[in-house]
Protein backbone atom coordinates (compact mmCIF):
# COMPACT_ATOMS: atom_id res chain seq x y z
CA UNK A 1 0.00 0.00 0.00
CA UNK A 2 1.42 3.55 -0.82
CA UNK A 3 0.78 6.49 0.84
CA UNK A 4 2.33 9.14 -0.95
CA UNK A 5 4.93 9.95 1.51
CA UNK A 6 7.41 10.80 -1.12
CA UNK A 7 5.08 12.83 -3.54
CA UNK A 8 7.24 15.87 -5.18
CA UNK A 9 10.43 14.18 -3.90
CA UNK A 10 13.87 14.04 -6.17
CA UNK A 11 16.36 11.14 -4.88
CA UNK A 12 19.56 9.34 -5.78
CA UNK A 13 19.54 5.81 -5.00
CA UNK A 14 22.85 3.99 -4.96
CA UNK A 15 23.87 0.34 -5.41
CA UNK A 16 20.62 -1.52 -6.99
CA UNK A 17 22.79 -4.34 -8.19
CA UNK A 18 20.32 -6.82 -8.97
CA UNK A 19 16.44 -8.13 -7.17
CA UNK A 20 17.95 -9.11 -3.97
CA UNK A 21 19.72 -5.49 -3.41
CA UNK A 22 18.22 -3.77 -0.79
CA UNK A 23 19.01 -0.49 -2.77
CA UNK A 24 16.38 -2.35 -5.40
CA UNK A 25 13.51 -2.11 -3.12
CA UNK A 26 14.05 1.25 -1.97
CA UNK A 27 13.87 2.36 -5.61
CA UNK A 28 10.55 0.11 -6.03
CA UNK A 29 9.39 1.90 -3.10
CA UNK A 30 10.47 5.51 -3.44
CA UNK A 31 9.08 5.34 -6.77
CA UNK A 32 5.89 3.84 -5.76
CA UNK A 33 5.71 6.93 -2.71
CA UNK A 34 5.91 9.32 -5.77
CA UNK A 35 9.39 10.48 -5.88
CA UNK A 36 11.29 11.28 -9.17
CA UNK A 37 14.45 9.25 -8.99
CA UNK A 38 17.95 8.53 -10.76
CA UNK A 39 19.91 5.14 -9.94
CA UNK A 40 23.37 4.71 -10.09
CA UNK A 41 25.90 2.19 -9.16
CA UNK A 42 29.90 1.86 -10.30
CA UNK A 43 30.15 1.15 -14.28
CA UNK A 44 31.27 -2.39 -13.66
CA UNK A 45 27.77 -3.54 -12.03
CA UNK A 46 25.95 -1.86 -15.17
CA UNK A 47 28.03 -4.39 -17.36
CA UNK A 48 25.71 -6.88 -15.55
CA UNK A 49 22.62 -5.32 -17.31
CA UNK A 50 19.95 -5.97 -14.82
CA UNK A 51 19.88 -1.99 -13.33
CA UNK A 52 17.88 -1.02 -16.67
CA UNK A 53 14.85 -3.53 -15.71
CA UNK A 54 14.81 -1.48 -12.42
CA UNK A 55 15.29 1.89 -14.56
CA UNK A 56 12.14 1.02 -16.73
CA UNK A 57 9.73 -0.01 -13.68
CA UNK A 58 10.80 3.11 -12.01
CA UNK A 59 10.84 5.55 -15.06
CA UNK A 60 14.22 6.28 -13.74
CA UNK A 61 17.62 7.41 -15.39
CA UNK A 62 20.60 5.76 -14.65
CA UNK A 63 24.42 7.57 -13.91
CA UNK A 64 27.08 5.15 -13.69
CA UNK A 65 29.28 6.38 -11.07
CA UNK A 66 32.43 4.80 -9.47
CA UNK A 67 31.35 6.18 -5.90
CA UNK A 68 35.36 6.38 -4.93
CA UNK A 69 35.58 8.84 -7.87
CA UNK A 70 35.02 12.50 -7.02
CA UNK A 71 34.82 13.63 -10.54
CA UNK A 72 31.97 10.55 -11.38
CA UNK A 73 30.54 11.88 -7.98
CA UNK A 74 30.18 15.34 -9.03
CA UNK A 75 28.81 14.29 -12.72
CA UNK A 76 26.04 12.60 -10.77
CA UNK A 77 25.21 15.27 -8.68
CA UNK A 78 24.85 18.02 -11.36
CA UNK A 79 23.55 15.18 -13.88
CA UNK A 80 20.81 14.06 -11.79
CA UNK A 81 19.66 18.06 -10.39
CA UNK A 82 19.49 18.18 -14.16
CA UNK A 83 17.35 15.74 -15.01
CA UNK A 84 15.43 15.57 -12.07
CA UNK A 85 14.48 19.35 -12.63
CA UNK A 86 15.47 20.63 -9.41
CA UNK A 87 17.61 19.99 -6.12
CA UNK A 88 17.93 16.70 -4.59
CA UNK A 89 15.64 15.59 -1.36
CA UNK A 90 17.01 12.32 -0.09
CA UNK A 91 20.14 10.39 -0.92
CA UNK A 92 20.47 6.78 -0.19
CA UNK A 93 24.26 5.12 -0.09
CA UNK A 94 23.86 1.67 -0.40
CA UNK A 95 27.43 0.62 -1.39
CA UNK A 96 29.96 -1.95 0.38
CA UNK A 97 33.06 -3.93 -0.93
CA UNK A 98 36.19 -5.95 0.47
CA UNK A 99 38.56 -7.16 -2.05
CA UNK A 100 40.11 -8.73 1.20
CA UNK A 101 36.49 -10.47 2.01
CA UNK A 102 36.17 -11.12 -1.74
CA UNK A 103 39.74 -13.06 -1.70
CA UNK A 104 38.94 -14.76 1.55
CA UNK A 105 41.85 -12.94 3.37
CA UNK A 106 41.89 -13.62 6.98
CA UNK A 107 41.72 -10.81 9.37
CA UNK A 108 45.59 -11.16 10.27
CA UNK A 109 46.65 -11.72 6.75
CA UNK A 110 44.78 -8.62 5.39
CA UNK A 111 46.03 -6.80 1.99
CA UNK A 112 46.57 -3.11 3.37
CA UNK A 113 46.47 -2.12 -0.26
CA UNK A 114 42.68 -3.82 -0.28
CA UNK A 115 41.81 -2.45 3.23
CA UNK A 116 41.99 0.83 1.68
CA UNK A 117 40.14 0.07 -1.09
CA UNK A 118 37.51 -1.46 1.69
CA UNK A 119 37.54 2.12 3.52
CA UNK A 120 37.29 3.98 0.22
CA UNK A 121 34.47 2.25 -1.42
CA UNK A 122 32.47 1.40 1.32
CA UNK A 123 32.78 4.31 3.97
CA UNK A 124 34.68 7.22 2.19
CA UNK A 125 32.45 7.57 -1.02
CA UNK A 126 29.90 8.55 1.92
CA UNK A 127 32.07 11.38 2.64
CA UNK A 128 32.38 12.30 -1.04
CA UNK A 129 28.83 12.49 -1.83
CA UNK A 130 27.71 14.57 0.94
CA UNK A 131 30.81 17.06 -0.02
CA UNK A 132 30.07 16.88 -3.68
CA UNK A 133 26.55 17.27 -2.41
CA UNK A 134 27.81 20.76 -0.11
CA UNK A 135 29.55 22.45 -3.27
CA UNK A 136 27.17 22.19 -5.84
CA UNK A 137 24.64 23.17 -3.64
CA UNK A 138 22.97 20.16 -4.33
CA UNK A 139 20.53 19.34 -1.54
CA UNK A 140 17.13 20.59 -1.11
CA UNK A 141 16.83 22.15 2.47
CA UNK A 142 15.07 19.30 5.02
CA UNK A 143 16.44 17.17 2.89
CA UNK A 144 17.26 13.12 4.12
CA UNK A 145 20.42 11.13 3.79
CA UNK A 146 21.04 7.62 4.56
CA UNK A 147 23.78 5.35 4.06
CA UNK A 148 23.24 1.33 5.37
CA UNK A 149 25.14 -0.06 8.26
CA UNK A 150 26.02 -3.27 10.03
CA UNK A 151 26.39 -4.38 14.02
CA UNK A 152 30.05 -5.56 13.22
CA UNK A 153 30.72 -1.53 13.82
CA UNK A 154 30.61 -1.92 17.33
CA UNK A 155 30.65 -5.62 18.17
CA UNK A 156 33.59 -8.54 16.52
CA UNK A 157 31.79 -10.64 13.80
CA UNK A 158 35.05 -12.47 12.75
CA UNK A 159 34.30 -13.19 9.15
CA UNK A 160 33.33 -9.30 8.57
CA UNK A 161 37.22 -8.19 8.71
CA UNK A 162 37.91 -5.24 7.36
CA UNK A 163 34.64 -4.07 6.60
CA UNK A 164 33.70 -3.54 10.40
CA UNK A 165 36.29 -0.66 10.38
CA UNK A 166 34.68 0.72 7.22
CA UNK A 167 31.41 0.73 9.22
CA UNK A 168 32.87 2.21 11.76
CA UNK A 169 34.05 5.41 10.00
CA UNK A 170 31.42 4.72 7.33
CA UNK A 171 28.44 5.83 11.29
CA UNK A 172 31.24 8.53 12.23
CA UNK A 173 30.89 10.16 8.99
CA UNK A 174 27.35 10.13 9.26
CA UNK A 175 27.50 12.16 12.52
CA UNK A 176 30.31 14.33 11.97
CA UNK A 177 28.90 15.63 8.24
CA UNK A 178 24.93 15.10 10.17
CA UNK A 179 25.95 18.12 12.80
CA UNK A 180 27.63 20.11 9.14
CA UNK A 181 24.31 19.54 7.28
CA UNK A 182 22.10 20.64 9.96
CA UNK A 183 23.69 23.63 10.08
CA UNK A 184 23.93 24.28 6.74
CA UNK A 185 20.82 23.19 5.19
CA UNK A 186 18.88 21.77 7.95
CA UNK A 187 19.68 18.48 5.85
CA UNK A 188 19.82 14.92 8.09
CA UNK A 189 22.37 12.30 8.08
CA UNK A 190 21.80 9.00 9.85
CA UNK A 191 22.71 5.48 9.01
CA UNK A 192 20.34 2.18 9.39
CA UNK A 193 22.47 -0.71 11.25
CA UNK A 194 20.31 -3.53 9.04
CA UNK A 195 20.08 -7.11 10.06
CA UNK A 196 22.33 -9.74 7.73
CA UNK A 197 20.19 -10.08 4.11
CA UNK A 198 20.63 -12.44 1.21
CA UNK A 199 22.42 -10.42 -1.26
CA UNK A 200 25.32 -10.45 -2.90
CA UNK A 201 27.10 -8.69 -0.76
CA UNK A 202 25.66 -10.40 2.39
CA UNK A 203 26.51 -13.66 1.17
CA UNK A 204 30.06 -12.73 0.15
CA UNK A 205 30.86 -13.13 3.64
CA UNK A 206 32.43 -16.73 4.66
CA UNK A 207 29.62 -18.73 6.72
CA UNK A 208 26.77 -16.04 5.70
CA UNK A 209 23.93 -18.56 5.89
CA UNK A 210 25.05 -19.44 9.70
CA UNK A 211 25.38 -16.12 10.30
CA UNK A 212 22.36 -15.59 9.35
CA UNK A 213 20.43 -18.04 11.18
CA UNK A 214 22.21 -17.27 14.33
CA UNK A 215 20.65 -13.02 14.07
CA UNK A 216 17.37 -14.68 12.75
CA UNK A 217 16.95 -16.98 15.90
CA UNK A 218 18.53 -14.39 18.36
CA UNK A 219 15.95 -11.35 16.95
CA UNK A 220 12.51 -11.87 18.73
CA UNK A 221 11.29 -9.72 15.71
CA UNK A 222 13.29 -12.43 13.86
CA UNK A 223 15.82 -10.93 10.87
CA UNK A 224 14.52 -7.89 9.16
CA UNK A 225 14.04 -7.87 5.04
CA UNK A 226 15.63 -6.54 2.62
CA UNK A 227 12.02 -4.97 2.19
CA UNK A 228 11.57 -4.02 5.98
CA UNK A 229 14.53 -1.81 5.35
CA UNK A 230 13.23 -0.67 2.15
CA UNK A 231 10.22 0.71 4.35
CA UNK A 232 12.58 2.24 7.28
CA UNK A 233 14.78 3.85 4.61
CA UNK A 234 11.23 5.51 3.17
CA UNK A 235 10.17 6.91 6.40
CA UNK A 236 13.86 8.71 7.26
CA UNK A 237 12.77 9.97 3.80
CA UNK A 238 9.56 11.12 4.22
CA UNK A 239 9.00 14.37 6.30
CA UNK A 240 8.11 12.57 9.57
CA UNK A 241 11.62 12.30 10.64
CA UNK A 242 12.73 15.72 9.83
CA UNK A 243 14.32 16.33 13.34
CA UNK A 244 16.07 12.74 13.63
CA UNK A 245 19.91 13.26 12.67
CA UNK A 246 23.19 11.39 13.66
CA UNK A 247 22.30 8.43 14.77
CA UNK A 248 22.63 4.96 13.65
CA UNK A 249 19.56 3.68 13.47
CA UNK A 250 18.82 -0.30 14.65
CA UNK A 251 17.03 -2.15 12.04
CA UNK A 252 17.69 -5.56 13.10
CA UNK A 253 14.44 -7.51 14.85
CA UNK A 254 15.90 -6.77 18.47
CA UNK A 255 19.03 -8.04 17.81
CA UNK A 256 21.23 -5.75 19.09
CA UNK A 257 19.79 -5.62 22.78
CA UNK A 258 19.08 -9.34 23.14
CA UNK A 259 21.34 -11.17 25.04
CA UNK A 260 20.10 -14.84 24.61
CA UNK A 261 16.89 -16.33 23.88
CA UNK A 262 15.03 -19.21 24.01
CA UNK A 263 15.53 -20.87 20.23
CA UNK A 264 19.34 -20.24 20.87
CA UNK A 265 19.03 -21.90 24.09
CA UNK A 266 17.01 -24.92 22.08
CA UNK A 267 19.87 -24.74 19.65
CA UNK A 268 23.00 -25.94 22.00
CA UNK A 269 21.08 -27.76 24.39
CA UNK A 270 21.92 -31.31 24.22
CA UNK A 271 19.07 -33.23 23.39
P1 LIG B 1 24.50 -5.57 -2.98
O1 LIG B 1 25.69 -6.40 -3.36
O2 LIG B 1 23.26 -5.80 -3.72
O3 LIG B 1 24.88 -4.02 -3.01
C1 LIG B 1 26.18 -3.52 -2.88
C2 LIG B 1 26.37 -2.50 -3.98
O4 LIG B 1 27.60 -1.78 -3.88
C3 LIG B 1 26.33 -3.14 -5.37
O5 LIG B 1 25.28 -2.59 -6.13
C4 LIG B 1 27.68 -2.77 -5.94
O6 LIG B 1 27.68 -2.63 -7.36
C5 LIG B 1 27.95 -1.46 -5.21
N1 LIG B 1 29.36 -1.05 -5.34
C6 LIG B 1 30.47 -1.79 -5.05
N2 LIG B 1 31.57 -1.09 -5.37
C7 LIG B 1 31.15 0.12 -5.84
C8 LIG B 1 31.81 1.29 -6.32
N3 LIG B 1 33.15 1.36 -6.38
N4 LIG B 1 31.06 2.34 -6.73
C9 LIG B 1 29.70 2.30 -6.68
N5 LIG B 1 29.02 1.22 -6.23
C10 LIG B 1 29.74 0.16 -5.82
O7 LIG B 1 24.28 -5.89 -1.42
P2 LIG B 1 23.39 -5.16 -0.29
O8 LIG B 1 23.35 -6.14 0.82
O9 LIG B 1 22.14 -4.65 -0.87
O10 LIG B 1 24.35 -3.98 0.18
C11 LIG B 1 23.92 -2.65 0.30
C12 LIG B 1 24.48 -2.02 1.57
O11 LIG B 1 23.87 -2.65 2.71
C13 LIG B 1 25.99 -2.18 1.76
O12 LIG B 1 26.52 -1.00 2.33
C14 LIG B 1 26.06 -3.32 2.76
O13 LIG B 1 27.28 -3.32 3.50
C15 LIG B 1 24.88 -2.96 3.64
N6 LIG B 1 24.43 -4.02 4.53
C16 LIG B 1 24.18 -5.26 4.04
C17 LIG B 1 23.84 -6.30 4.89
C18 LIG B 1 23.64 -7.68 4.36
O14 LIG B 1 23.68 -8.63 5.15
N7 LIG B 1 23.40 -7.85 3.07
C19 LIG B 1 23.67 -6.09 6.36
C20 LIG B 1 23.91 -4.72 6.76
C21 LIG B 1 24.29 -3.74 5.88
Amino acid sequence: MAYNLLKGKRGIISGALNEESIAWKVALKAHEEGAEIVLTNAPLAMRMGEINKLAETCNAQIIPADATSVEDIENLFSKSTEILGGKIDFVLHSIGMSPNIRKGKEYGDLNYEWFQKTLDISALSFHKMMAVAEKQDAMNEWGSIVALSYIAAQRVFPDYTDMSQAKAVLESIARNYGYRFAKLKNVRVNTISQSPTMTTAGSGVGGFDAFFEYANKMSPLGNASAEDCANYCIMMFSDLTRKVTMQNLMHDGGFSSTGITEDIVEMISPK
